[in-house]
């Protein structure tokens, strides 16, 4: 006769763990490609990463973490709080720094969203907001962005009484345009201050234009907003998994029930701390980007390409839909000199490619490269 063990075994033999049903539903992620055939050290510029890397003080002080690794990190991250609350003039109280402004948002969907309740993701937000909100059982609703950003008309409209979360990046990706200030205002007073407004800033850092809005002072006034920001992007810390959010203290209080006490680690909390502060680092690698973005954008124009309006570290190419100059063939003839794009559905079928601003040689190869193909019948 079997042993209860042995029919236990064989009952499920056949059986593999099933997840929770929301998460079977789930496509995974996919990364930006870091290969191209051929090319021993190629072009990366398909994950929006800064080329210049983070500031010498931070990897000085990532360094010098070295002999502090067998310690906890601090939990309550003061030093980075204070840093970033002087950088910023915030009551670092209000900041909470995680593993990447990723994991601040998949805090924030598990400690506000409940199975059945509705998030309103404008269109092209964070992916991976998205799906924490799926693998919680939320149910997404897209905002449309006709006009290349968040657009307030269309978010208001999908407002509805389960509403509990409206999730928007600013700049977005990956188009790399932003909400007005106005027009922010207007969303977030146009919003029952029940529903969780999730401001995502990656790109913020890059932006120069006047009328862009960080978000920090709406906070003030309005308790539903939450701010998030990386170091992944201008900070050049992509590696070390450090973001923050602002936001208001009763808003914060459910994310700290759940934060793990040490999901900041010790190098990366030091690497971020003197990079947010080395603000003459930041400003060069701001100046560098918005130069570079005003040149490729006239270049590429005048190539008879379409360029999204962009203000963050990357921007958008439109392609033919048919004939020799596709975004697909455009990406094989990059990939071929060794210059890696990120191609993305932005605007129709496969037709655009999305390229992050890279060093003076990166940048002059991709406009050189793209002045070839466009004049080469593929
Ligand atoms: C709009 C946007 N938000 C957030 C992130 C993730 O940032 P982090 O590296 O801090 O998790 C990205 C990464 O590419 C992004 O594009």
């Amino acid at each position: 006769m079997a042993t209860a063990k042995e029919m236990v075994k064989e009952a499920t033999a056949n059986a593999a763990p099933a997840p929770n049903s929301a998460v079977q539903k789930l496509a995974p992620y996919k990364q930006g490609k870091s290969e191209a055939e051929g090319h021993e050290d190629p072009i990366k510029l398909s994950s929006n990463e800064s080329p210049h890397g983070p500031s010498p003080l931070a990897i000085k002080a990532h360094h010098d973490a070295g002999n502090r690794l067998f310690r906890y990190p601090d939990g309550a991250q003061v030093d980075l709080r204070s840093a970033i609350g002087d950088v910023f003039s915030l009551d670092p109280a209000r900041i909470v720094c995680g593993n990447g402004s990723e994991e601040l948002q998949l805090l924030l969907v598990r400690a506000y969203l409940s199975p059945g309740d509705e998030v309103i993701v404008s269109e092209h937000s964070f992916v991976m907001g998205k799906i924490h909100a799926l693998a919680q059982g939320a149910t997404v609703v897209t905002a449309p962005e006709p006009n290349y950003h968040a657009d307030v008309d269309e978010i208001i409209g999908r407002i509805t009484p389960a509403t509990r979360m409206i999730m928007l990046a600013s700049p977005n990706n990956p188009i790399g345009d932003y909400i007005r200030r106005n027009d922010f205002v207007r969303l977030v007073e146009n919003t029952p201050s029940s529903v969780i407004i999730v401001y995502d800033g990656a790109y913020a850092d890059y932006v120069t234009a006047p009328d862009y809005d960080p978000g920090f002072s709406i906070v003030d006034w309005a308790p539903n907003v939450v701010v998030t920001r990386t170091f992944s992007k201008i900070y050049g810390l992509a590696g070390m998994r450090i973001g923050w959010l602002y936001c208001d203290p009763v808003v914060m209080d459910p994310v700290q029930r759940i934060r793990t006490p040490f999901n900041a680690n010790i190098a990366a909390l030091a690497a971020a701390e003197a990079g947010v502060r080395d603000t003459k680092y930041t400003d060069k690698v701001r100046s560098h980007n918005a130069l570079w973005l005003k040149r490729i954008k006239k270049e590429l124009t005048a190539l008879g390409l379409f360029v999204f309006p962009t203000v963050a570290n990357f921007y958008l190419i439109r392609f033919s839909e048919t004939g020799p100059h596709t975004a697909k063939k455009a990406a094989r003839f990059l990939m071929n000199s060794g210059i890696i794009p990120r191609p993305v559905n932005a605007g129709g079928p496969n037709d655009c490619l999305r390229i992050t601003v890279g060093l003076d040689y990166e940048n002059e190869a991709v406009l050189e490269v793209l002045t070839e193909f466009m004049s080469a019948e593929n």
